[in-house]
């Protein structure tokens, strides 16, 4: 029997949100309503509950947050207010209609000093501003009965801006780059992310998916100065990486040396067979070149 759902998306201009509208187009299942700052200001408590009651949906993914890294460092309470604040209004809002709040976050809750994949249980311990606010973010998420809370990293889409679309611009451009090799994780690409929130929907409500706190990225390990090459590969680019340690790229907030998440708890609970990061990546690049 198929599954109608009213499906919230929040912040649907950004990286996640625009994958979410591609799905739609092939998942007509799902009824989705897609909003970003114009139609629904997630900081604005009362918008959000009144929204909330008018269109009374059964799930919420909050695909809305404040992710400049770097930014957040001299603006805290811009940061706070998305990424932990404005998480309460949703809160807020899914339990008045009962909807199952769907919260995304981030490896940058964690330190990134283990050396082997981070579980979902590990202690948090994020060391940047916007890792704290993710983290405050997640408690409050956590609040709530029926949250889901999905923790993801590296991620890229060919929508927005990221990494990807950097090395793509940088690569056309010159002979050379110069890319971190001592800062390993997963690149994720947004696509495989929110095809796996669907499937997480699906099984949450046929009642198999407990609440709780899940890890999702691509399968495989690399660093930067890995990624950067297989983009210029790829892209049949002659520009050449070359590796250098992170110490001679500082940056506002240091990067974790180590940010690879363990998925075994969602690869089990949806029977999920997780694409590795160069397959993601290769079908990101088809869909770019059109
Ligand atoms: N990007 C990564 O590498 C990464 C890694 C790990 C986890 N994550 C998490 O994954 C989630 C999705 O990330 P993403 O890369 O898709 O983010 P994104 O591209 O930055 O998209 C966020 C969207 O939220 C919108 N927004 C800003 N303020 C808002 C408000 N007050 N109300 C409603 N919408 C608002 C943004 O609009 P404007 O652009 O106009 O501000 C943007 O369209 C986030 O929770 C992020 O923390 C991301």
């Amino acid at each position: 029997m198929a599954i109608v759902s009213d499906i919230l998306i929040t912040g649907a201009n950004g990286q996640l949100g625009n994958e979410f509208r591609v799905l739609a187009k092939a998942e007509p299942d799902f009824h989705f309503l897609f909003t970003d700052v114009d139609e629904l200001n997630i900081t604005d408590r009362s918008a959000v509950i009144s929204f909330m009651d008018q269109y009374k949906p059964s799930v919420v993914v909050n695909c809305a947050a404040y992710t400049a890294v770097d930014k957040a460092e001299s603006e805290p309470e811009k940061a706070r207010l998305l990424n932990e604040t404005a998480v309460s209004h949703l809160v807020a809002g899914a339990k008045a209609c009962g909807a199952t709040l769907i919260q995304i976050s981030t490896d940058y809750v964690f330190d990134g000093t283990q050396s082997h994949p981070y579980q979902e249980n590990d202690l948090v311990c994020p060391v940047s501003v916007y890792g704290k606010t993710k983290a405050d973010g997640e408690k409050v998420a956590l609040t709530y009965d029926r949250t889901l809370l999905v923790r993801t990293a590296w991620l890229y889409s060919s929508f927005g801006h990221n990494f990807l679309k950097s090395m793509l611009r940088v690569g056309a451009e010159k002979l050379f780059v110069n890319v971190v090799d001592d800062q390993v994780g997963t690149p994720t690409y947004a696509a495989d992310l929110a095809e796996t929130i669907l499937s997480m929907i699906r099984c949450s409500q046929s009642g198999g998916l407990p609440r709780g706190i899940y890890h999702y990225t691509n399968e495989g390990v690399c660093s930067w100065y890995d990624f950067a090459t297989e983009i210029m590969q790829m892209a049949g680019f002659s520009c050449k990486v070359n590796p250098i340690p992170g110490i001679l790229y500082p940056t506002p907030v240091k990067r974790p040396s180590y940010s690879v998440l363990d998925k075994n708890k969602i690869r089990k609970a949806l029977d999920l067979e997780i694409p590795h990061w160069k397959d993601g990546l290769m079908r990101c690049m088809q869909k770019l070149r059109g």
